[in-house]
This record gives C-alpha cells, structure tokens and sequence, in this order.
C-alpha cells in the first residue's frame, strides 16, 4: 500500500546550498535510492545523483542518511522512521559537486602515492607461484572494497580535522594491507606508512568498520596489523637498543 514520506534533501553546489522537503508516496521494498528518483522523476528533474547498480556493488550512491554514512540503494524505507522527514545529503568529507554528488577523487590521486604491487620471481618451473590457501584468505577481505569511500566519509581525521594532504584513510589503509600481506608482495610500505601517510593520525575509533558495506573489519584486520608492523620497527625498545 502506498504511503506519502517526506524527504527532505540537500539541493546546491560548492557555492552554497539548503535542505528542500518533497513528499511522494513509497512502497514496500522501497530503499532511499528508489524515493529519491521517484522525486527525481516527479518534481526535481535537475537533481542531481549518483548511482549506477542499484545493488550495492558500484559504489556510487554513497551519501549521509540521518547523518549516517549509508549507500542509498541499500537503505530500506522499512529501516527507517518515516513519521519524520528523512534527511539525505551528500557525504561530508568531500567537495560538493551539485546536490547529493560529490568530488570523490582526491581518494584515487591519494590512492597512486601508495607502493605498486611488487611480487617475488615465480618458484615453480612453470614460471608460477606457490601460496598457502591461508594466505590468499587473509587478504581476500580487503579486496571486497567496492570504493564506496563511506568509511572516508565518516573518519573523524578526514571530515571533522580536514587531513587530506596527511592522513590516506580507512578505504586506502585497507588497499595498503591488501599489498602489504599480500603473500607474494615483497615492496617495503612501512616508512611510508607511517611518515607518508601518517596511520597515527588513526586513533581506532572502529567508526569506518561500522559503516562499510562490505562488513570489512577495516581496523581490527587492516589497520591494527599495519600499525603493528610500524610499531615493531619504531618503537620496539629492543629493536631501538640494536639501533643505537
Ligand atoms: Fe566502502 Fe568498505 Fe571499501 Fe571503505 S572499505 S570504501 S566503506 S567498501
Ligand atoms: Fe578513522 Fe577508522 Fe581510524 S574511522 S580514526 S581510520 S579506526
Ligand atoms: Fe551501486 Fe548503490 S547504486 S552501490
């Protein structure tokens, strides 16, 4: 059965911008994504608004529903209080192109300043390699990033402190643990870990774990190992002994 909800949703661009309301009516098994074409469709035509899917694998629809970070296209109307307006914007942490559209690529230039893939010769006749099945598991989580770049948006180092030029994130952090424990990677990203790309600016809020999509341990399997290895060559006092 339909029923009217108001949504009420950020309409600008980089100059400056407000929230509009727009009551349409929704149905069952309805996500956000399905209300805000629905308004696109009926009375905004020039709103603007990514997506590409629609079924939480591009990455594209990724903006702040009740100010949490959230892909449209897998927010069910079911999941939320429609008894008040539903607010949707576009993520914080990026420049704002026109409504719910944002400029997203500072994370790929930021993405090339991590160190490429760089394997060991093969060890088997063939000219192939040989790697543990536990191995190839550890780092097959990472790899389930669909670059949604959420966990970006909600990192307090990133939206609240403004640390671009310092600070890579949680998304690149984990691209960072998919080569670094990659069983056949022998490039050396440590250094640039933690003098680069400053993963002590992480302070392991777990904020960007509970937003992925992905269901990512992105702090407890890629961070916290990573901070590891910086701590084992920095700060291990026994390691600095043999230093000095
Ligand atoms: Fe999105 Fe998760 Fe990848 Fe971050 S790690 S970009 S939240 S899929
Ligand atoms: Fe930011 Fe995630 Fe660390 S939200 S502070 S990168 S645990
Ligand atoms: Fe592709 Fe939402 S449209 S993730």
């Amino acid at each position: 059965m339909a029923t009217p909800a108001t949504f009420r949703i950020w309409r600008g661009n980089a100059a400056g911008g407000a929230f509009q309301d727009y009551t349409t009516s929704v149905e069952e098994g309805m996500v956000v994504l399905d209300a805000v074409h629905r308004i696109q469709a009926q009375q905004a035509p020039d709103l603007a608004v990514r997506w590409n899917c629609k079924a939480g694998k591009c990455g594209s629809c990724s903006a702040e529903i009740n100010g949490m970070p959230s892909l449209m296209c897998m927010t069910r109307l079911s999941a939320i209080d429609l008894n008040m307006p539903v607010i949707v914007e576009p993520m914080h942490a990026f420049p704002v192109i026109r409504d719910l559209v944002t400029d997203v690529s500072w994370n790929f230039q930021a993405k090339k300043m991590i160190k490429q893939f760089k394997p060991r010769p093969p060890d088997a006749a063939d000219g192939t390699w040989r790697i543990q099945q536990a191995d190839v598991e550890r780092v097959q989580e990472f790899r389930k990033c669909i670059e949604c770049f959420l966990c970006q948006d909600v990192c307090h180092v990133l939206r609240e402190h403004n640390k671009h030029d310092e600070f890579i994130g949680p998304r690149l952090l984990v691209y960072a643990a998919a080569l670094e424990m990659h069983p056949l990677d022998t490039e050396d990203r440590v250094s640039d870990l933690r003098h680069k790309h400053n993963i002590g600016y992480c302070n392991i809020t777990t904020c960007c774990r509970q937003v992925c999509p992905e269901s990512i341990t992105i702090t407890e399997n890629a961070i916290i190992p990573l901070k590891e290895r910086v701590v084992d060559r920095y700060f291990d006092p026994l390691k600095r002994l043999f230093r000095i």
